[in-house]
């Protein structure tokens, strides 16, 4: 029986100055494999929109789609902690719409929430998921649903005034209930100090070594995305060119006749 990674364990990391591992999954053979491997925390992120949908922008993906990723990354995994990202507008209209949504997260099987940005009623939305046993993982720095906004992918959080404010917002998540924080683009400096004056765990995303784990987007560690790829993420194959290697090895195959073989036919 395996111990499953909670909210509980997550905080011990904190107390013990444990590090921890996160990678995005949006399906449930990479699910199953990312969990077999012993990565902690398994985001559905919304990097879906990009990475497995085309679309643009994460902020074209909506509920419906997340809980479709969600319900097959669950399936996956028996030990990890199963984050779903809220997509973009399912939190922002009011409390009863945002509560109803990341609630149906955890009826398919996530074990708790990721929502992006700060502001008094984030906070209270963060206060009633909580409080509705959902457990939220903050946000902050650079926020991809706010791309708009923040005029592009900017680092966040550059000067000692900047990084203060975070450790500001992130001190408010932290009262609210969230048990972690997704520090996003942030220099590693500003990034050591928030990390270092906060009781939550601090999730670096391009953020630095200081943060208590890091979280990348799997398909740029493996190599299987390649619209584009960010500064801070670490390929560690090139599951691109095997692809391709595969899928014309096999068309070779199929028009040459040499697929299927006598082994392969029934
Ligand atoms: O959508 C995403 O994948 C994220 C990251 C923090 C990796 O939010």
């Amino acid at each position: 029986m395996v111990k499953k990674v909670t909210v509980k364990t997550i905080r011990k990391y904190k107390e013990n100055n444990e590090k921890f591992s996160a990678l995005t999954a949006y399906d449930y053979s990479t699910a199953k494999y990312l969990d077999e491997a012993g990565i902690d925390l398994i985001l559905i992120g919304d990097s879906l929109a990009m990475v497995a949908l085309g679309y643009e922008t994460t902020n074209s993906v909506g509920v419906e789609e997340m809980a479709i990723f969600t319900k097959a990354v669950a399936k996956g995994v028996s030990r990890a902690m199963v984050i779903t990202d809220m997509p973009f507008m399912s939190y922002h209209t009011d409390i009863p719409a945002a509560i109803k949504n990341c609630g149906e997260m955890i009826k398919l099987g996530a074990n708790g929430v990721k929502i992006e940005g700060y502001s008094d009623y984030i906070l209270e939305v963060i206060t009633r998921c909580t409080e509705s046993g959902i457990p939220v993982v903050g946000h902050l720095g650079f926020t991809p649903q706010f791309l708009n906004t923040l005029g592009g992918y900017r680092i966040q959080g550059k000067t000692q005034e900047a990084a203060e404010e975070i450790l500001k917002q992130a001190k408010q998540l932290e009262k609210a209930g969230a048990f972690a924080v997704v520090l996003e683009m942030v220099p590693q400096e500003s990034a050591k100090f928030i990390t270092e004056n906060l009781n939550i765990s601090t999730i670096s995303c391009g953020a630095g070594k200081y943060c208590d784990a890091q979280v990348l987007v799997s398909d740029d560690v493996f190599g299987k995305y390649s619209d584009f790829t960010p500064k801070f993420a670490r390929k560690y194959a090139d599951m691109k060119e095997l692809i391709l290697t595969c899928a014309k090895q096999y068309d070779t195959d199929v028009k040459t006749g040499k697929f299927p073989s006598e082994n392969e036919i029934f």
